[in-house]
């Protein structure tokens, strides 16, 4: 550990270590691909290995899947379609999607210290928040399963076959849950593609899946790199491609989609605007704008990472922000304390630190808090910009990491117009006493997702999703099934 700044930490309070026990997982060494319900060597032999960002120690070692082994894997999921899961009743579908959902949920704090451990989340997000949701929305679309009429009134409701879907590390099972849960809710088989960072929970549920008896076929999982999952898009066997992940990885798929058949939904990156104006509850309003960039190490792609304060109360906002940061926790994610853990990748740790030379760089004001941090692994202190031109670099590109630009305004059209003055457009956070402000701003906020007095809250049963180059789609509640049937 290496002293930075006592006076900084002689002001937080102390706590012993409660760290969250490893004992009770269970972790292979070396992951096969999922295919047709059977564990398989991958055809070319390769594997390449999972660490934990935390201490970089080595977790897994993990199949590096080619094209001939996703084809291997659309096959069974058109096999499983046609022969199995499109034949099924709906109300079979929905009792094997509520069993993932209980046995995700027996499992829960297995499931939550290995995403801790792979991604670099802290315990206390994994087990409070990602598994839990993973879980609530298994539960949620078995519940559609068997009621797409009721779901789409007055229409003929059908599958579309085969699903291939590519998941990002930043919430590795919630975001499995968010594409397999509907796929199958709504009848379609799955080829799914986690992260190459964190591919473990994807492949624990690919053991609950087993245990659940699912038919074979139905859920494949197949692991590995951008060039896996490039071979899942352009399959010509696949009926729809769900991606989540970078703007530039999302453009590349929409190119080599362009005149084929499929339906397609993509949830990319953001930048988005959380707006303080000056009759908001400040001190809910400081949890919340901490909440809404430094929550997952603002590895979120709907992170409050831009700031606007009215001018008014900017000095006020600004020593409370200041203050609550001061009293946040770095270091190990498997600690209960801790507050933020580690920075998922070292690639992602290296972009994180060029923002934050540009902002210097740029002229803004730097503030960081000055902490302990552990000698290996990936770390970032949380970090906030005052003084930001809205032209400047760290205030126009995503930087997915605990950064976050200060910018004030006077007036409510001057706000909006900063705000939508983003290639982005996935959300926004407004905090006012006023709730006619909240309904104006709404309307005029070009953002898919709009907090009012919260942030960075999520449901199973509320849409998400963006509008501009943070894509299209959405996903969660019905027009989340929407996005898996077809409608005559
Ligand atoms: P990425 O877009 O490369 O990775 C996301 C997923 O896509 C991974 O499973 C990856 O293996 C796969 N992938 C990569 N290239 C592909 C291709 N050509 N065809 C099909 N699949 C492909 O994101 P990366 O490089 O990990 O992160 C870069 C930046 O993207 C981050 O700094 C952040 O700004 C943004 N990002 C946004 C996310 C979101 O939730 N919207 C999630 C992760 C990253
Ligand atoms: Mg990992």
């Amino acid at each position: 550990m290496t002293k930075k700044n006592k006076e900084t930490i002689a002001m937080k309070w102390s706590y012993s270590p409660a760290l969250e026990s490893k004992d009770h997982i269970n972790l292979r060494e070396k992951y096969d691909l999922f295919i047709n319900g059977k564990w398989m060597k991958p055809s070319s032999g390769k594997y390449f290995k999972t660490f934990n960002p935390a201490d970089e120690s080595f977790l897994a070692e993990v199949a590096h899947a080619d094209a001939k082994d996703v084809d291997k894997a659309v096959q069974a999921a058109r096999d499983a379609y046609n022969n199995v899961w499109s034949k099924i009743s709906p109300s079979e579908r929905a009792k094997y999607i509520y069993r993932i959902a209980r046995l995700m949920q027996e499992r829960a704090r297995e499931f939550a210290v290995i995403e801790t451990l792979d991604a670099g989340k802290t315990i206390r997000e994994s087990r409070d928040v990602d598994v839990p949701l993973a879980c609530n929305h298994f539960f949620y679309y078995a519940g559609w399963a068997d009621k797409l009429d009721y779901a789409f009134p007055n229409r003929k409701v059908s599958s579309l076959g085969v699903a291939g879907q590519i998941i990002p590390w930043n919430f590795p099972l919630l975001m499995a849950a968010w594409k397999i849960a509907p796929a199958l809710a709504a009848g379609n088989t799955v080829v799914l593609k986690p992260a190459e960072t964190t591919p473990l929970t994807a492949l624990k549920l690919a053991e609950i899946i087993e245990e659940s008896g699912l038919p074979a076929g139905v859920v494949n999982i197949v692991t590995g790199f951008g060039d896996t999952g490039a071979a899942i898009v352009n399959h010509p066997d696949t009926d729809k491609i769900a991606f989540t992940g970078s703007t530039n990885v999302g453009k590349m798929i929409q190119k080599s989609l362009a005149g084929t058949n499929k339906k397609i939904t993509l949830e990319l990156g953001g930048k988005s605007a959380n707006i303080i104006f000056e009759d908001a509850p400040i001190d809910q309003a400081v949890e919340g704008i901490i909440n809404g960039i430094f929550f997952n190490q603002g590895h979120v792609c709907c992170a409050g990472s831009r700031l606007f304060v009215q001018e008014s109360i900017a000095d006020v906002v600004i020593r409370k922000l200041k203050d609550r940061m001061r009293s946040l926790f770095v270091g190990n994610p498997l600690d209960k304390n801790t507050d933020i853990g580690a920075i998922n990748s070292k690639e992602q740790l290296a972009t994180i630190l060029k923002y934050i030379n540009i902002g210097k760089e740029e002229g803004a004001e730097i503030f960081q808090l000055a902490c302990d941090i552990p000698d290996k692994g990936y770390y970032c202190p949380p970090t906030l910009f005052t003084n930001v031109a809205q032209s400047s670099v760290i205030a126009q590109e995503e930087i997915f990491g605990p950064v976050l630009t200060i910018q004030t305004f006077r007036t409510v059209d001057e706000v909006i117009q900063k705000a939508n003055n983003s290639p982005f457009g996935l959300a926004a956070g407004v905090w006012t006493d006023k709730g006619s402000r909240i309904f104006n701003l709404t309307t005029k906020l070009k953002a898919g997702v709009i907090w009012a007095n919260t942030y960075n809250k999520f449901d199973p049963s509320s849409p998400f999703g963006g509008y501009k180059e943070s894509g299209f789609g959405r996903e969660g509640g019905l027009h989340g099934l929407s996005a898996y049937v077809k409608l005559s």
